[in-house]
């Protein structure tokens, strides 16, 4: 272990690392979830809109100075920011509960859009038959009360109703913004746990609140400019944005932490109907990047060159064969993972101008009392993909499992949450 910590540290040694406490309660959930847009929904993988703020400071660059791109835009914390310090923004994500949050965040809404939504009217109560036969998702009816469940239904129906696009989107996405926080379920760490303390709620009320908690939101966004949100897969990012068109990127793509977002979501994509058979469910799964066990892991990865990709992530690999690991996939998980950041990288450095800055938030993660020090590894691999590496910032320390922590020892330091900057 002695010698792989020698080994880390004279790769730490390649790049310029410092710490900056100011950055820990802008990549840190609970410092901002009450903050306008922010608490819509409980999406803990989003960093701060602030954050925007700090990286345009942090770098010297001017507002309003063009392109800004968020490949993996989430609840669209980024976007928005930019947008409101005068860039034109895109976003990309593959979960379609994210896309379907973001643009409604940042949507131009017209007068008679307002007028459309707040003239929307919750329908009257009345029972419904087969009420859960469309479902094939095998907890719903443990989700809700069968009364609140029928609110959700009859509201999805009049929403359907509505006409004008944009308002129907807007109320659609308070209907989903209200799908966890009215359920006997929560998010808890990579899936739902049931709650301890049950409390009833109206749906019908919880949504009418939602909506006009979401009006007051939308006020403060500025909509001059022009935006672009795509649900889909980020390796077509070509297809989609032009070779040297974008000023800024900034990002935070899943950590190799083994959570899975289409089992953390799955409340608002069920329930939502953006998925309706395991099977979709699969297929979602599989485009994703590979960041936890239930990816497509059949895949061979034998002809990954790993040394090629970063000195060390092959080093790592070394010292976790060694381990008796709790799943035997979790090696192949973290190739994939780094060999398909690897490949999105390569397509990032084209569409980005010369000059361009990009910051990637990313999380480090242990195995087996291994730890994946993903900020190093993803920067090996940008240097090596022609990006400068101008600095890798500690935003802050994470806890890890108390068994983990016994074996990790000496390695500690390295689960953290950083800011890595690079430049085209
Ligand atoms: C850490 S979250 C980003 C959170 C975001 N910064 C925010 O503030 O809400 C990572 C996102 O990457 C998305 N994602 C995973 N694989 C993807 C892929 N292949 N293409 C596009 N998005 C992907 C996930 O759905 C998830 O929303």
């Amino acid at each position: 272990m002695n010698d792989y910590l020698k080994h880390i540290s004279k790769i730490e040694k390649n790049f310029n690392l410092s710490i900056n406490n100011d950055l820990k309660s802008l990549v840190n959930y609970k410092d901002y979830k009450n903050l306008k847009f922010q608490n819509w929904c409980n999406y803990q993988e989003g960093f701060s809109q602030n954050i925007f703020d700090w990286f345009l400071n942090h770098n010297k660059i001017k507002k309003s100075s063009g392109i800004f791109f968020d490949p993996f835009c989430g609840s669209g914390s980024s976007l928005i920011s930019a947008k409101n310090n005068g860039f034109e923004v895109i976003g990309i994500d593959i979960n379609p509960f994210s896309t379907l949050l973001t643009e409604t965040k940042i949507e131009k809404y017209s007068k008679r859009d307002i007028q459309h939504i707040k003239d929307f009217k919750v329908p009257t109560y009345r029972e419904i038959k087969k009420l859960y036969n469309k479902f094939e998702f095998s907890m719903v009816r443990k989700l809700y009360s069968r009364k609140n469940f029928t609110k959700i239904e009859l509201l999805k129906r009049s929403i359907n109703k509505v006409n004008n696009k944009k308002a129907k989107r807007f109320l659609f996405t308070a209907l989903t913004c209200c799908l966890e926080s009215s359920s006997y379920y929560r998010k808890a760490g990579n899936g739902l746990k049931k709650r301890k303390n049950i409390i009833e709620v109206d749906f019908f009320y919880e949504f009418k609140k939602k909506k006009q908690q979401m009006l007051e939101d939308i006020k403060y966004v500025k909509n001059h400019l022009s935006h672009k949100v795509i649900c889909g897969n980020i390796n077509k990012i070509e297809k989609i944005i032009d070779v040297d068109s974008v000023d800024i990127s900034l990002f935070s793509p899943p950590y190799p932490n083994c959570f899975d977002y289409f089992e953390v979501y799955k409340i608002e994509l069920w329930i939502g109907e953006f998925i309706e058979s395991y099977e979709e469910l699969k297929k979602l799964r599989k485009t994703a990047i590979t960041s936890n066990l239930n990816a497509d892991l059949k895949r061979d990865v034998s002809s990954i060159d790993i040394k090629n990709l970063s000195n060390l992530l092959f080093l790592t690999m070394k010292y976790l064969k060694k381990e008796d690991l709790w799943n035997k996939n979790i090696p192949k998980m973290l190739i994939l993972y780094f060999y398909e950041m690897d490949i999105f990288i390569k397509k990032l450095y084209k569409i980005i101008r010369k000059g361009g800055n990009v910051g990637i938030v990313i999380g480090n993660s242990s195995y087996g009392g291994i730890p994946i020090i993903s900020d190093l590894i993803l920067a090996e691999i940008a240097k090596q993909n022609k990006f400068k590496v101008k600095e890798i910032i500690v935003a802050r320390n994470n806890e890890t499992a108390s068994q983990q922590y016994k074996k990790i020892s000496k390695l500690i330091k390295y689960i953290r949450e950083s800011v890595i900057i690079i430049e085209k």
